[in-house]
């Protein structure tokens, strides 16, 4: 019988102090669900003098990484530090000193992950990583666990707190972009260079996380397609609003048959999709099985104590294999071996924005490339520019393969009659 836990945690900034939180104020709840105290012995901090937003005997912090992941009393290592190789190398070094992780780290997960997953079944222990998708949401346990049974086939995520409190911004208040960026900084969602955020790569590593334990595939990071949310204008939205959709910064992990796509892109939603009504930091994720059908998961994708109850939930995951003697038993092996989509499978509607030359014949010109690879329209707007001789068209198409769509793009790009193309969205959620 375990007498108590010892954890030792690399990293006490906006999660670790989340977690010593919740560790100390939650210490009957742990000892209820474990049958047993969890005490944290040692944490490792660049700087062991700064102020810091919780009360910590100065004798548990260090800046030595040896004192946590060599220490043979500590059982388990909670790492939410950040960063990608130096962290890597040392939960590696932990995994083979038999220690139990808890990681939020998405970056390293969705890079290593399954690096980190052998290496820790190999050696008896578990790596658990739930904070490092959607914050405080428990997605990763619903999809591994309470839709085991089910075969997902979509899953379509509101994953980066950051844009989504950018794009809400923009939409509902005509906010210029970087003055609610800053605003997203000042409050702490965005990451600290916010280029990650606004570029759609965070929410990319997150997709490839998702995907990959979704699909049971092992789906890697350059796998995810990728547009970020800063060519966004004030026009495309209005007129998104006016065709009744909402735009969102949307992870889309669709598998037909056996084959899979995953992209990260800003997309046109339906208003009355239940991803529409996200707003601010908020995150959500939408996931539709065979089975099932439809379900969501909403909840704050950040923050300090969200964060960390997502990281102490695996935490007490951990402790109750430790009391079953069962770590290192959680990993499954991917049952299946990727398969993406080619760009002639991946089907759509997209939204057009298009500057013309307002003459006689252009509209049949641009009409004539959508019809020669069988596309057509569905919804079709044409206003004059003001103070010039162009023309705006907004194109919604109906769905169209991917690789046709692009070809029709580039034609137009080509075409005599074209002054721009201003803007190209995917529209989803409109039918299963
Ligand atoms: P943070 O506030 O910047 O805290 C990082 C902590 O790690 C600090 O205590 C820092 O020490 C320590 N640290 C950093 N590099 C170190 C090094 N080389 N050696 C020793 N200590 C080091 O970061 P955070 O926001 O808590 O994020 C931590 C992890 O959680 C990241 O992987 C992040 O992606 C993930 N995550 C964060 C959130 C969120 O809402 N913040 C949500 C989900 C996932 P000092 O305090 O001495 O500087
Ligand atoms: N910068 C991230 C976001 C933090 O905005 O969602 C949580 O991963």
């Amino acid at each position: 019988m375990v007498q108590s836990i010892s954890v030792g945690l690399l990293g006490l900034g906006t999660v670790g102090s989340g977690v010593v939180k919740i560790i100390e104020n939650h210490q009957d709840r742990l000892m209820h669900q474990v049958g047993c105290p969890v005490k944290i012995k040692k944490i490792v901090v660049k700087d062991v003098n700064k102020d810091r937003d919780v009360k910590i005997d100065a004798s548990v912090l260090t800046t030595n990484v040896d004192d946590v992941i060599n220490d043979p009393d500590i059982d388990v290592i909670i790492e939410v530090m950040g960063g990608v190789d130096e962290t890597r190398s040392h939960i590696l070094d932990a995994l083979r000193n038999k220690k139990n992780i808890v990681t939020a780290n998405k970056d390293l997960m969705a890079l290593y992950g399954s690096e980190l997953l052998t290496v820790a079944a190999q050696n008896g222990c578990d790596i658990f990583y739930e904070a490092s998708v959607a914050g405080g949401i428990p997605i990763l346990r619903s999809l591994v666990d309470g839709l085991a049974s089910d075969r997902i086939t979509k899953m379509m995520g509101i994953v980066n707190g950051t844009t989504n409190f950018i794009l809400t911004k923009m939409n509902k208040f005509g906010s210029p972009y970087d003055e609610v960026l800053a605003e997203a900084q000042q409050l702490g969602y965005a990451e600290a260079d916010p280029t990650a955020d606004v570029e759609g790569l965070d929410a990319a590593r997150k997709m490839a996380i998702l995907a990959t334990l979704g699909f049971s595939m092992n789906i890697d990071l350059e796998d995810v397609s990728v547009k970020g949310i800063t060519d966004i204008t004030e026009e495309d939205l209005q007129y998104s609003k006016q065709l009744g959709y909402t735009m969102k910064l949307v992870g889309l992990a669709n598998r037909s048959g056996d084959r899979v796509e995953v992209s990260v892109q800003p997309t046109l939603l339906p208003e009355s999709h239940p991803l529409s009504s996200v707003n601010d930091e908020y995150n959500a994720v939408y996931v539709y099985g065979e089975a099932v059908g439809e379900t969501m998961f909403y909840g704050p994708g950040a923050g300090s104590l969200p964060t960390a109850t997502a990281v102490v939930s695996d935490l007490v995951g951990v402790m109750k294999n430790m009391r079953l003697g069962i770590n290192g038993n959680s990993f499954i092996t991917p049952q299946y071996d990727k398969q993406l989509k080619a760009a002639s499978e991946i089907l759509s509607k997209y939204f057009l924005r298009i500057h013309v030359k307002d003459q006689v014949g252009a509209f049949a010109k641009i009409t004539g490339l959508f019809t020669a690879r069988d596309v057509s329209f569905e919804k079709i707007l044409q206003l004059p520019l003001k103070e010039s001789d162009l023309a705006e068209i907004v194109l919604v198409t109906h769905h169209a393969s991917l690789q046709d769509y692009e070809q029709i793009l580039q034609q137009l790009r080509d075409l005599d009659v074209i002054y721009e193309v201003k803007s190209s969205y995917r529209i989803e959620g409109e039918s299963v």
